[in-house]
């Protein structure tokens, strides 16, 4: 397997251009399941959750085809996706293919909408806690689904077509709202739902249905209402900035000093991750063409964070500010309320010579002067990509292995980071 080979100690300068959202990409790719004609999406990031996902749509009857290099274009723009469900051949989702990526479990909405039936794996536990489906399951009930659970599968089907109704979440819940909503778009009748996620991801894919001829008010806000129609549509949408991305290559600037221009990023999607690494001592400032990240010499000050539902500071964050704070000048506080189980950074952080202690859902972070290189894994997408932040300063040489979590979720991310000056390296086994 491969490992990333990062030798810690220089600043970081220059422009580092921002993928389409990974986050976003994925609910936009299953939205083609509710229509015949083609949902074409530009900017989709190459990673490993894509091609999945590609995978696990083909085995459900959809066509999908790449547009080749364009004049003038480079390696890390994105890529144009068109994607045709004219025929649904298969409405199951097997255990094999939703086991390995737990977004394919969105596609239950559509294949109900469309189909009136769907039999789609329940997708089990992962790393960073439960994640149960209860929020999915009352809310296609709430549309007239009936539901079983038969060997592992939830079995869905409809007496003649879902219909409206009202969708009251528990709790934030960005997949449920995805989709809910993308169920309802062809519901009879007006489906309410509240307590609707407010993600920016969530947004890109309603104004993307809305584009497509769905019927969808209150978008960007936490009530949506959702007027069905007969059918959808084609249409073209680009895939949002990775706001996660963004966050990411802003703190790894943070951590090591330097100026970098992170091209395409969105400060809008960001407000209070960057309220946050400024009271740190970065300054960010929006320029044309993306975001200027700048750091001077001075230090980290230590801030605590609390995660939260957008527009709180988002958990995708968490791992990624934990390792800039293990470099602060005190202590700080980071407490996590989305996932119970999301602090598996925290003992391999340790071992580059990070000082955390964990109570709960708060680990208290007591800022050192070095960090060590050390070889490291993890058992998640942000997690590893946390190592990667603290391997950037960490004195020698940092070995962060199981790098097909950083696949899943970061485009091409040591030649982003080398071409910014870092010392990082794909040593391919
Ligand atoms: C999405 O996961 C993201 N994944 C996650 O990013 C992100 O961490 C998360 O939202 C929170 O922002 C994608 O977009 C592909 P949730 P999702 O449903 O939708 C509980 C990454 O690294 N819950 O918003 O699966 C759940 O257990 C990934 O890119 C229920 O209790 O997360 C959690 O505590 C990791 N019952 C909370 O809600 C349910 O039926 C929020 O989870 C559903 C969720």
């Amino acid at each position: 397997m491969d490992k990333i080979r990062i030798v810690g100690g220089n600043k970081l300068h220059g422009t580092l251009p921002i993928s389409g959202a990974k986050n976003a990409a994925l609910p936009l790719m299953i939205a083609s399941l509710l229509t015949e004609e083609t949902l074409t999406l530009e900017n989709v990031p190459r990673l490993r959750d894509v091609a999945q996902l590609m995978q696990i749509l083909s085995n459900h009857g959809v066509d999908y085809s790449v547009d080749g290099k364009r004049a003038g274009q480079n390696l890390l723009a994105g890529q144009t996706l068109h994607l045709s469900a004219s025929g649904i051949v298969d409405t199951t989702a097997p255990y094999d293919l939703v086991s390995k990526m737990r977004a394919s479990f969105w596609v239950i909405g559509p294949l109900l909408a469309r189909m009136g039936q769907a039999r789609v794996s329940l997708p089990g536990g992962c790393a960073i806690g439960t994640r149960p489906v209860d929020f999915f399951i009352d809310g296609l009930k709430a549309l007239g689904a009936n539901i079983d659970i038969d060997r592992g599968y939830i079995v869905a089907d409809t007496n003649g077509g879902l219909k409206g109704g009202r969708v009251v979440f528990p709790k934030v819940s960005v997949g449920a709202t995805h989709t809910i909503m993308m169920a309802a778009t062809l519901a009879k009748g007006e489906t309410v739902i509240e307590n609707a996620a407010r993600e920016p991801e969530v947004t890109d894919l309603a104004n993307c249905l809305v584009g497509m001829g769905a019927k969808i008010e209150g978008i960007g806000t936490d009530t949506l209402h959702i007027q069905g129609v007969e059918g959808l549509h084609a249409y073209r949408h680009p895939v949002v900035a990775d706001r996660i991305e963004t966050g990411t290559y802003a703190m790894a600037v943070a951590m090591t000093g330097g100026e970098v221009v992170l091209e395409g990023a969105r400060a809008d999607l960001l407000q209070s991750a960057f309220e946050v690494l400024s009271r740190t001592g970065t300054e960010i400032t929006e320029v044309e063409n993306g975001i200027k990240i700048f750091r001077n010499g001075n230090g980290i000050e230590p801030v605590d964070i609390v995660t939260d539902p957008f527009p709180g500071f988002p958990t995708d964050l968490q791992a990624q500010f934990m390792a800039l704070m293990t470099r602060a000048k005190g202590t700080s506080k980071i407490t996590e309320t989305i996932f119970e189980n999301r602090f598996m950074h925290v003992q391999e952080l340790a071992r580059l010579g990070a000082r955390i202690s964990l109570d709960g859902q708060v680990a208290t972070v007591h800022g050192v002067d070095h960090l060590i290189g050390a070889p490291v894994m993890a058992t998640d997408l942000r997690a590893s990509v946390s190592l990667v932040i603290a391997g950037l300063v960490a004195e020698g040489e940092t070995e962060v292995s199981r790098v097909y979590h950083l696949d899943r979720g970061f485009e091409r991310l040591e030649d982003k980071l080398s071409a910014c000056g870092a010392v990082i390296e794909r040593i391919s086994a």
